[in-house]
């Protein structure tokens, strides 16, 4: 079903359009770390060809919508969240990179 949904949302936007993106061709802002603001970037992930339901399945992101998973370094640290693939292998490790997603202002 979730997939379906996805699936639906695709071709809406593929058929509009619009660039796809996570969520469509848009950035979110993680803001409430002292470390920096994170700029979650949809055409990143899009363009390395990761799917929707890569990222919102049961174990990680569950809804199409900001704010309700809390997301904690402890967690990424032990490959969940966006730990899944920020860990050296699919993509560059968290440990070692902390401005590359968080930016200082
Ligand atoms: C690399 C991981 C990842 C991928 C791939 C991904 N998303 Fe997301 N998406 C997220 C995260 C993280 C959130 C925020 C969830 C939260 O805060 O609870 C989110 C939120 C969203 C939102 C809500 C945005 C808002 O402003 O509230 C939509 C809509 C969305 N995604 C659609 C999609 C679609 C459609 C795809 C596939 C084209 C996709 N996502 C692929 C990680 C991903
Ligand atoms: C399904 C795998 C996957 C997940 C989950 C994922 N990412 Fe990524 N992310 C990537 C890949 C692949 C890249 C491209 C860069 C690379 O190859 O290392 C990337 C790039 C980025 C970049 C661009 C940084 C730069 O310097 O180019 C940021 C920022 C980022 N991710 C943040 C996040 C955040 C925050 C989350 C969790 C909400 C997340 N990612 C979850 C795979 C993932
Ligand atoms: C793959 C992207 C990514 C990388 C790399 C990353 N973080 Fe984070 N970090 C996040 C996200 C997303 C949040 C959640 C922020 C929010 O909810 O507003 C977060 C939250 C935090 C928090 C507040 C929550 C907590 O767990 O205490 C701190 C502190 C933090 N990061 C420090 C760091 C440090 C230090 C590094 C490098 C060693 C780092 N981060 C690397 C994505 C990342």
């Amino acid at each position: 079903m979730r997939n379906l949904l996805c699936l639906t949302v695709v071709a809406l936007l593929v058929s509009s359009g619009i660039a796809l993106a996570v969520p469509a061709g848009k950035t979110i802002l993680f803001e409430k770390s002292s470390m920096g603001t994170v700029n979650f970037d949809g055409n990143i992930h899009k363009d390395a060809g990761i799917k929707c339901n890569e990222c919102h399945n049961k174990g990680m992101f569950p809804k199409m919508k900001q704010g309700t998973v809390t997301i904690t370094m402890n967690e990424i640290y032990a490959g969940k969240l966006c730990g899944v693939c920020h860990n050296g292998q699919r993509a560059f490790d968290a440990k070692a990179n902390c401005n590359r997603c968080h930016i200082k202002k």
